[in-house]
């Protein structure tokens, strides 16, 4: 017997009763939600652009459809690119599916979008407003080209159309869902 070990013959039935009893643990899809700068203000800011709703509140609607829909959600906001794109890279191999309002970021961001190409993960841009609807400026998006799809102009809603979207995508490619 080597040193340290006795043998435990009740322990040795007890973990084949466990082994017996145990069955796989489904795995959950993991979705996360990134908010990008100036979110943090919502319901304060311009809310005739993007309605009085907070991002808790926004947060808290995710979070109750996610269990809903049998999905983990995680959510994140910075102010900061880096910090957003740390997020995005610590996401890899353990996210399904990445549903991203990358904010006045989208109109910029070379990083974002290398980050995201990088993850290979799935990903759906989301606005509250229409961004076309407003300054030239904002036409432009870094990351339009590789998203799967992109939601806008239903303020709050968009995120949770996104959510319900991130599902049924997952539900047809499930390589780490099911994996
Ligand atoms: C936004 C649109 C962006 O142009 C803007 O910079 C934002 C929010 C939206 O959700 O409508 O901060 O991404």
């Amino acid at each position: 017997m080597p040193h340290g070990r006795t043998h435990h013959p009740a322990r040795g039935r007890l973990t084949m009763i466990a082994q017996r009893k145990s069955r796989p643990i489904p795995h959950r899809p993991k979705v996360l939600v990134i908010h990008g700068p100036n979110l943090n203000l919502l319901g304060d800011r311009e809310p005739d652009v993007y309605g009085r709703t907070t991002l808790a509140d926004i947060d808290r609607d995710l979070l109750d459809l996610a269990a809903e829909l049998g999905l983990d959600l995680e959510t994140f906001q910075s102010n900061s690119e880096g910090v957003l794109v740390d997020r995005i890279q610590a996401a890899r191999r353990s996210t399904d599916a990445l549903i991203i309002n990358p904010a006045a970021y989208t109109h910029t961001s070379v990083a974002i979008r290398d980050a995201i190409l990088g993850i290979g993960v799935p990903c759906i841009e989301v606005h509250l407003s229409n961004v076309y609807k407003r300054e030239p400026f904002r036409h432009h998006s870094t990351i339009a080209d590789i998203a799967v799809g992109r939601i806008m102009g239903f303020g709050a809603d968009s995120y949770m159309i996104a959510l319900r979207a991130a599902k049924n995508l997952i539900a047809a490619a499930p390589a780490r869902a099911n994996g």
